[in-house]
């Protein structure tokens, strides 16, 4: 068997369709324009990367954006002071500062310094404990778009035996909170597995749908799966360059093996990625109907 490919950036281009309509509706009818700013402190490459992707997808949609791009040596107090104003800004629906920040910072301060009404990543602890507690108001972009994904695929989430590889805050345990809900497009039994699991392939062998976000190139084999299992691969690896310097990208699964036994998988790049930046401007536009009294 060789499996389905699940194409995210097929399933984002038809959201970003409606989502477009959505916001042309706002401006037209209400003079509502959403408003998202991303703040990047130093000069991470990869960050960099995705920032741009972000004003660049947010033009596209018709959302107004704004960027920040501080310097390293940014201190705490100066950072928080942004975050005060912006939480202010009333052009402003979304604030998203992009992860990782430099060492010096305290992430957890500044994440709980946004306003959780313009917390479009869905990381404040207020967010975060609306989640756990199944009353979702902003989900984290990344694992809302798995979701989407699922869906999406006609994959059958509801009793599925659900396997996660990775516990960070931004996917793996987001992802088990919102499969765990007792809702639609979820309802699943769900197992988180991190670097002390004692057996990987034991419990990756039991799942119906293997999410990994383990940061780990092609960590995933085929021997580590079971027929007609789905697989959302959340890695992004940069395993080399060509000879014209582009960068050379695997998943954390092994792609080629695992699709034989696979009923479905996401292919690296295409799946994941291009979900997470359009469930980011599916949160502002919500956000900025909620702030207008429209939603
Ligand atoms: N770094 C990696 N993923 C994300 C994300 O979804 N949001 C932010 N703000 N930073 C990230």
């Amino acid at each position: 068997m060789t499996a389905q490919l699940i194409k995210g950036a097929e399933v984002a281009a038809q959201i970003r369709e409606e989502l477009q309509k959505e916001v042309a509706e706002l401006k037209a009818k209400h003079n509502v324009v959403p408003g998202l700013v991303t703040v990047l402190v130093g000069a991470d490459p990869a960050s960099q990367v995705y920032v741009g992707a972000k004003e660049k997808t947010s033009k596209e949609l018709g959302i107004y954006s704004e960027r920040y791009d501080l310097p390293e040596k940014t201190n705490q107090a100066e950072l928080l002071e942004l975050i005060d104003k912006l939480n202010k800004d009333p052009k402003i629906n979304g604030i998203l500062v992009q992860l990782p920040l430099p060492k010096h910072l305290n992430e957890g301060e500044v994440l709980y310094a946004i306003d959780p009404k313009k917390d479009v990543d869905g990381f404040h602890p207020v967010n975060v404990g609306k989640l756990m507690i199944g009353k979702p108001d902003y989900m984290p972009c990344t694992p809302a778009g798995i979701q989407q994904l699922l869906i999406h695929s006609g994959t059958q989430i509801e009793g599925a035996e659900v396997v996660i590889v990775g516990r960070s805050n931004i996917v793996g345990k987001p992802i088990a909170n919102i499969l765990l809900q007792k809702a639609p497009g979820a309802n699943a039994t769900v197992t988180i597995c991190h670097t002390r699991t004692r057996d990987m392939a034991f419990h990756t062998r039991r799942a119906d749908i293997l999410i990994v976000a383990a940061g780990k190139p092609k960590y995933i084999t085929a021997d580590m799966v079971k027929e007609g299992v789905v697989v959302i691969d959340v890695g992004v690896n940069e395993i080399g360059r060509t000879a014209e310097g582009k960068r050379i990208l695997a998943g954390d699964v092994d792609f080629e093996t695992v699709k034989e036994k696979a009923k479905a998988i996401t292919p690296v790049p295409g799946g994941v990625g291009p979900m997470t930046i359009t469930m980011l401007m599916m949160n502002t536009v919500r956000a900025a109907k909620v702030a207008a009294g429209l939603a």
